[in-house]
C-alpha cells in the first residue's frame, strides 16, 4: 500500500459510564469511525488520499468526537455522523471543513466551547 496523503486519527477512547469527563466513544465516535472508513472507500480515496485510523484519547475529550488530521496538524471536533460526507468531500477537494476545525481555545478544557451531549442510551430489549 502506498503512503496516504493524510491519516485521520479518530479517537475511540471509551471511559466508564458516570465519569464526568465523558469520552468520544460515549458521544458516538465508533459509528463515526466506521462511517468515515466506508465513505473514504466508496469515494476511492482510501488507497491513496486518506486513511481513517483508530486512536486512543487525543486529549480534547470535551470537544469530541475528535479526529486528528495528519500531517496537516489540525483537529476536527464535535463531529457528528452528518458531518462525514462534508469531511470526505473536503478531503477530495484538498481543503478542510473550517466549521469543524478546533480553534486553539478548544485545546484547553477551561476555555473550550460546550461539549456535544452524549447520545441517548438505548433501552434494553423488552423480555
Ligand atoms: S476521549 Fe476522545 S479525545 Fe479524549
Amino acid at each position: 500500500m502506498p503512503q496516504r496523503k493524510r491519516y485521520l486519527f479518530v479517537c475511540l477512547n471509551r471511559r466508564p459510564d458516570g465519569v464526568p469527563k465523558g469520552s468520544c466513544a460515549q458521544r458516538g465516535a465508533e459509528g463515526i469511525y466506521t462511517q468515515l472508513k466506508v465513505a473514504l472507500a466508496e469515494r476511492g480515496l482510501a488507497k491513496v488520499e486518506a486513511r481513517a485510523c483508530s486512536a486512543s484519547c487525543l486529549d480534547v475529550c470535551w470537544a469530541g468526537p475528535a479526529i486528528a488530521v495528519q500531517p496537516d496538524g489540525y483537529f476536527y471536533g464535535r463531529v457528528t455522523p452528518e458531518d462525514i460526507p462534508e469531511i470526505v468531500d473536503a478531503l477530495a477537494a484538498d481543503r478542510r471543513v473550517e466549521r469543524l476545525v478546533l480553534p486553539p481555545e478548544d485545546f484547553t478544557e477551561a476555555t473550550a466551547g460546550p461539549p456535544l451531549p452524549a447520545p441517548p442510551r438505548r433501552a434494553p430489549p423488552e423480555a
